[in-house]
């Protein structure tokens, strides 16, 4: 079974996925996380992402594995280091060039092959996983997810105003939503949950509910 999960920067989609994915015992793939270890690994390497070929040389080369919440670029552990504000002020750029998605596509097909999995992205429902078997878009206000990024940066020691938090979120939307390749969009067959009043067991609970119906009416087709 397949579930993805889209929506927005700040929406809450990890916190969800991981959770549900443990819930269930699925398999959890954190698709921004790929994104972010390329950023990392051409920020590391002083490359200009502006330029999409040395940033295509550079994809190709690396050896990304997302397992869980350990992220492993070439075999180190960068589950810390690409949650920087440096990577999250450049992944965006990164994301926006095709052959950047092409390649990590390919590796989150590959991830899912035999798999019951929960993956959360931006394009896992409408480009990666079409044909999923549940597709949910999360969404939040712009001030809510900025205040929930205030308080995870706060508990890392990172602080930042909430006007340069809110800010950097219409900014991250209007790209994640404007890309010409696998942009942020709402699958038409996808079910939309705003988690602006709603705790994260709430939103697994409403999913988990969602995945029990579709498994039910899966089991009904098969008899
Ligand atoms: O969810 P996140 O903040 O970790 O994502 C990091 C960036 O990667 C974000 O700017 C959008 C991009 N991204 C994407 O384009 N497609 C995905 N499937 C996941 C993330």
């Amino acid at each position: 079974m397949i579930i993805t999960i889209d929506g927005p920067a700040g929406a809450g989609k990890s916190s969800v996925a991981r959770r549900l994915a443990q819930r269930l015992g699925f398999y959890f793939l954190d698709t921004g996380a790929m994104y972010r270890a390329v950023a990392l690994a051409a920020l590391r390497r002083g490359i200009d992402v502006s330029q999409p070929d040395r940033l295509a040389a550079l994809v190709d080369k690396l050896d990304i594995r997302v397992d869980g919440d350990r992220v492993l670029l070439d075999g180190e552990d960068v589950g810390q280091a690409i949650r920087t504000s440096e990577v999250t002020a450049l992944v965006s750029a990164v994301a926006d060039h095709p052959r950047v998605r092409q390649r990590l596509v390919q590796l989150q097909r590959q991830a899912a092959e035999g798999r019951n999995i929960v993956t959360e992205g931006r394009d896992q429902g409408t480009v990666v996983f079409p044909d999923a078997d549940l597709k949910i878009f999360l969404t939040a206000s712009p001030e809510v997810r900025a205040r929930r990024r205030q308080a995870e940066l706060l508990a890392r020691g990172e602080s930042i105003e909430l006007d340069e938090l809110l800010q950097q979120i219409k900014e991250r939307d209007r790209r994640d939503q404007n890309r010409q390749v696998g942009p942020l969009r709402k699958a038409d067959d996808a079910v939309e949950i705003n988690t602006d009043s709603l705790s994260l067991d709430e939103v697994v609970d409403r999913i988990e509910a969602l995945v029990h119906e579709k498994e039910r009416s899966i089991g009904h087709l098969d008899t």
